[in-house]
């Protein structure tokens, strides 16, 4: 019965490879045969499903560029070393550039029987150059050019992502320079707890997107390092120059051991990490932003070209955009999880399971580059409701701590002033009384050593004034912040 159905399956699966022009192998025939690659060894060609099945060209030709790059590199080292004469490498290289020209037009047929980015480009150019062509591969396999690929490819990521963060954080900083003293209420656990300036929450922001900037920088200096030359697993018997190549392709230099080099993915779950972090950060960001934008807390407005209005009622205004962002850190999460899932017990060295390396890295890469260009575009937009925030900053007993500190300089125990301010609260709370409304007579019924100077502090701008250190919400020292944080984005 189980058979049955699998066989059914199989068959429509044939048929439709058989339907698909795509299919077609480098030659533009659909004739069943050994593989082009190391057909020598075998008798049957590989099941079509199974063809099909093992294939990595559906996704893994986006590496085109960084195979090619590799490639080149590769040649012109063998040639240095008088593996390749001078005209053989120079008719190599002319090939691969016309491949990627033809790639890049739109002209190449990618075929699936020849599995991989690797070994279609190694067939078209053998088709141009001929024998010449087949002399490409000495002294590497497709375990170390693939490594190397991976490298280039996120290498090049990384530095377009490091570029979006910056200019996330560049428009972060503008916000926070302009609300260095708009006042609205901090909170824990979502309940007012004391007053801060807009200014320095939006620096908080910052800071988080400066150690993930951290993190992707690190990622990229542990990735630079080039696996040519590991060939299979164990290196070759040609006298490569391993530094050669390494320095073509930008590397700081080559890497220390074959084995490792074609079966580290540290470098993509590294960055995966990296990315979930950043994820979450920006889904932290997004929320605040929902909830700032919500009537109930009517602190911020989104602009319209960030929200969707709903199909049914007329009233809403959705903002899409902060919350598909928080929904994509799901997807960013998950896969590092694969990864992980992918690396965990693998005996060395390179084994096929790291094919499916390439998916959840492609794809982390452009959630991200996504997210990032949609926060650098809302950021700048947000109106910020300054006097609702100022009303909610001014509500819930947000400068209690403060009246606790002005009753410690006035030598009372800390625990015991917090005592005080907890009965004043009390009855402010029963009263429907703001501390800074309850007059000075009520306010020394809790204790005598308050006097009329007390109201400097229950101003929600004197409670941010007061705190003006280093990393203090006042005005002043936010300011101050953003200057450093400029000049930190200067020096990178
Ligand atoms: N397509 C393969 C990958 O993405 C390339 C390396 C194949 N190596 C091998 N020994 N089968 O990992």
């Amino acid at each position: 019965m189980q058979l049955a159905i699998i066989t059914e399956k199989h068959t429509e699966r044939e048929k439709l490879a058989m339907t698909n022009s795509d299919e077609k192998d480098i030659e533009g025939t659909n004739e069943k045969k050994l593989n082009q690659t190391w057909g020598g060894r075998f008798h049957e060609p590989l099941d079509e499903f199974i063809s099909k099945f093992a294939a990595s060209i559906q996704f893994d030709k986006r590496l085109y560029k960084e195979d090619i790059a590799g490639s080149i590199a590769h040649a012109e080292m063998l040639a240095k070393v008088e593996i390749l004469t001078t005209e053989e490498c120079g008719l190599i290289v002319e090939g691969l550039k016309s491949i990627e020209e033809d790639i890049e037009k739109g002209s190449f047929v990618w075929s699936t029987e020849l599995e991989d980015v690797h070994m279609n480009i190694e067939a078209a150019l053998v088709k141009k150059i001929n024998a010449v062509g087949k002399k490409l591969h000495t002294g590497r396999s497709r375990n170390d050019q693939v490594a190397t690929d991976i490298k280039l490819w996120l290498r090049k990521a990384i530095d377009q992502l490091s570029d979006l963060i910056e200019q996330l954080q560049v428009a972060v900083i503008n916000l926070a320079e302009n609300h260095a003293a708009t006042i609205m209420p901090g909170f824990t656990h979502l309940q007012t707890a004391q007053p801060v300036t807009l200014g320095h929450h939006l620096l908080a922001w910052n800071e988080m997107l400066e150690r993930d900037f951290g993190r992707f920088t690190d990622c990229r200096s542990r990735l630079n390092e080039c696996p040519l030359g590991a060939a299979a697993l164990a290196g070759t018997t040609f006298p490569i120059d391993r530094h050669l190549t390494a320095s073509k392709l930008s590397f700081s230099k080559p890497t220390e051991n074959s084995l490792d080099s074609v079966s580290d993915r540290d470098f993509a779950m590294e960055f995966c990490a990296g990315a979930s972090i950043l994820m979450s950060h920006l889904s932290r960001i997004c929320e605040e932003l929902i909830l700032w934008n919500s009537s109930q807390f009517h602190f911020i407005q989104l602009s319209d070209r960030f929200a969707t209005g709903s199909s049914i009622m007329p009233q809403k205004k959705n903002p899409d955009v902060p919350e598909l962002i928080r929904g994509k850190t799901g997807r960013v999460t998950g896969n590092f999880i694969t990864l992980l899932m992918l690396m965990k017990s693998q005996p060395l060295a390179y084994n096929k399971d790291n094919q499916e390396d390439k998916e959840p890295l492609f794809d982390t890469v452009d959630a991200l580059g996504d997210c990032l260009r949609a926060m650098i575009d809302l950021v700048p937009d947000i109106e910020v409701q300054k006097d609702t925030m100022y009303r909610a900053a001014m509500e819930g007993y947000s400068t209690a701590t403060d009246l606790a500190d002005y009753l410690v300089r006035k030598n009372i125990p800390f625990r015991e002033a917090h005592e005080i301010v907890g009965r004043s609260v009390a009855y402010g709370l029963e009263n429907e009384l703001e501390l800074s409304h309850m007059p000075l007579s009520k306010l020394q019924e809790f204790s005598p050593k308050i006097e009329t100077d007390v109201y400097d502090i229950l101003s929600v701008e004197g409670s941010v004034a007061s705190r003006a250190h280093l990393g203090g919400t006042a005005p002043r020292s936010v300011k101050a912040a953003t200057r450093r944080a400029q000049d930190r984005l200067r020096a990178r």
